[in-house]
């Protein structure tokens, strides 16, 4: 089979290597989109995602495609059934998967990071992360699952209420999720801020979103938002999240920040607010929420999609040549 094989750091080559076999608990997947993101790129570059990649490995970890074959102790999926697949594996051992917590497995195994994922015109997963797709939606938004699994995680950390009223801090593609996704649970108000004046009007004229663009000199209101989602990673923003914040309010730092930045917070204001700073680490068990929201139209990702690559283009994405991507999927197999 074709593909995509990230031979050494920085090095990705397109390769003739042999069609894996699914074992007894695993199914073959014959790839239809495999989206792409940030972590593609770092893991390029030799940086950690969830967890380390090591070449040579073949990188995908936001998958649809078609069940190919299943190993023989597999009973919920056969072939012909259309998939999304979530990349985390848990130990279901360790101190954090028998409290419950198996986003911080001590032990998270992933598709796409530590095993062969969706780069690739066939791939393998556990059953356990495969995940049925009803016919109505379509490959190539069900390739964005992982993602907005992510956002549900985040936003499930939270005490939602329909009075609410949330900001984004972040337009980018998880920006952009956490706004429909906070719709859809009920928030009544979600504002986006964010720098790309093309996005912003997106969001604005599509889904009907307040927005700020902070580059063009929109200030951001302070303490207004009982909801605040920092999805940018940045010490200005993170900041920008907390003084926007009115009494009682929840702030979601869900970007990723430089392992070494810090951003600096008055402890006066996180008593006086009495606010709740989360943190926020991959997507356990969301892929149903995340799979219903979908089939539903309640978050619609399609117009969000903005390029459609080849294999062959992804070394672009990765190595940061290719600009202005809002969100990329590769359409691996043509598969409808
Ligand atoms: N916690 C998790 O599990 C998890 C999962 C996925 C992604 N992330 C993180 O979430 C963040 C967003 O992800 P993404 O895929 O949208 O990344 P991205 O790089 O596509 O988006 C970042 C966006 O932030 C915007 N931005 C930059 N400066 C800004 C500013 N001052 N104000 C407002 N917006 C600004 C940019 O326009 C860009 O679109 C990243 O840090 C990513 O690593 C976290
Ligand atoms: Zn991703
Ligand atoms: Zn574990």
């Amino acid at each position: 089979m074709k593909a995509l094989v990230l031979t050494a750091i920085k090095k990705l080559k397109e390769k003739d290597v042999p069609t894996p076999s699914p074992k007894d608990d695993e199914v073959l997947i014959q790839t239809a989109y495999a989206g792409i993101c940030g972590t593609d790129r770092e893991l390029y570059n030799g940086l950690p995602g969830s967890a380390q990649a090591n070449p040579p490995i073949i990188l995908g970890h936001e998958n649809s495609g078609i069940v190919k074959e299943v190993g023989k102790n597999v009973t919920s999926v056969k072939p012909g059934d259309r998939v999304t697949v979530d990349p985390n594996i848990y130990c279901g051992q360790c101190y954090y998967c028998r409290t419950s917590r198996p986003e911080l497995c001590e032990h998270l195994s992933a598709v796409g990071v530590t095993r062969d994922g969706g780069f690739a015109e066939y791939f393998t997963a556990p059953a356990k992360v495969v995940y049925p797709i009803s016919d109505s939606l379509s490959l190539k938004a069900a390739a964005v699952t992982e993602p907005l699994s992510c956002a549900l995680h985040g936003v499930n950390l939270l005490k939602l209420h329909p009075y609410q009223k949330a900001l984004v801090i972040g337009d980018g593609f998880m920006g952009e999720l956490f706004v429909q996704t906070l719709m859809a649970m009920g928030v009544h108000q979600v504002d986006l801020a964010g720098i790309s004046e093309e996005k912003l009007k997106l969001n604005h004229d599509h889904f009907g979103v307040k927005t700020f663009n902070t580059a063009q000199g929109d200030k951001v209101p302070e303490n207004s938002y009982d909801i605040v989602v920092e999805a940018v990673g940045n010490p200005a923003t993170q900041e920008e999240a907390i003084r926007s914040t009115r009494r009682g309010a929840q702030v979601l730092m869900f970007g990723v920040a430089n392992p070494n930045s810090h951003f600096s917070i008055n402890s006066y204001e996180i008593y006086q607010k009495q606010l709740t700073i989360q943190g926020s680490f991959i997507n356990p068990y969301c892929f149903e929420d995340a799979i219903g929201l979908l089939e539903s139209g309640k978050v619609d990702v399609l117009p969000l999609i903005s390029h459609e690559l080849k294999l062959g283009e992804v070394e672009e994405f990765t190595s940061g040549k290719l600009k202005d991507v809002s969100k990329a999927v590769v359409e691996v197999n043509d598969l409808k």
